[in-house]
């Protein structure tokens, strides 16, 4: 059993999700103790934008690159085997400007490459990242989950697309939400997520 565990929040140790994801992962390796986990901290060790000639390394023919290059496309390759090498991957995600963090986006960006993750069909794309589970921790400031900003969420809907997209449908959230709206909202919305933690399915698909 191989855990890939993301984190991307830029709050270090008063963030959320950070905090939620560690109890994510804690609790997999309760249940499964001979996992072994590959960390990334996407934000103390960031990962470049992708740029014209960092995707050009997702082709099968790469042109001659610079040696910095190289080394992004070597980076690239070891994102992308990372991510087929997991079972389960937990991703600390929280929500900055209605999506997701610019880390975690730079992350994205390198493992969704054609011919690897997913490739292209008469019938359309299709996934190749099949039989993962995915285990989000999602934090934001306000309300999203219902209400007036429900359309605002470009954190979740689009994690939950962009993973489909490459194969992973099983995904479920543990959520704290209200966050920024003080701190009784805070600690009611974060006992409630670390208590959802506590029931997460362990091998079912039921998505949340
Ligand atoms: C740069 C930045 C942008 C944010 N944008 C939003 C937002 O669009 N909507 C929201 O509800 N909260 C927003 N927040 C609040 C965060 O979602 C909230 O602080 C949450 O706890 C962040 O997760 P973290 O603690 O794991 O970093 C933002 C916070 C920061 C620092």
């Amino acid at each position: 059993m191989q855990i890939l565990h993301l984190d991307s929040s830029i709050l270090a140790d008063s963030s959320a999700s950070r905090a939620l994801s560690q109890a994510i992962v804690a609790g997999l390796l309760r249940q499964h103790p001979t996992a072994t986990v590959t960390y990334r901290d996407l934000v103390a060790e960031a990962i470049p934008h992708l740029d014209g000639a960092i995707a050009a390394g997702f082709r099968p023919i790469t042109p001659p690159a610079q040696a910095a290059t190289v080394a992004e496309h070597a980076r690239s390759q070891t994102l992308v085997a990372e991510l087929l090498a997991s079972d389960i991957l937990v991703i600390g995600a929280p929500m900055y400007n209605f999506s997701v963090a610019s880390q975690l986006k730079a992350w994205i960006d390198r493992v969704v490459q054609p011919g690897r993750t997913f490739q292209y069909t008469a019938q359309g794309p299709v996934g190749l990242a099949t039989g993962k589970r995915v285990f989000i921790a999602s934090s934001r400031g306000g309300l999203y989950s219902s209400g007036a900003l429900a359309p605002m969420d470009f954190q979740e809907r689009y994690l939950r697309a962009v993973l489909a997209f490459i194969g992973i449908t099983d995904v479920q959230v543990v959520r704290a939400e209200n966050l920024s709206r003080g701190p009784e909202a805070r600690e009611t919305s974060m006992r409630g997520a670390y208590a959802a933690v506590a029931e997460l399915s362990p091998d079912s698909s039921a998505a949340h």
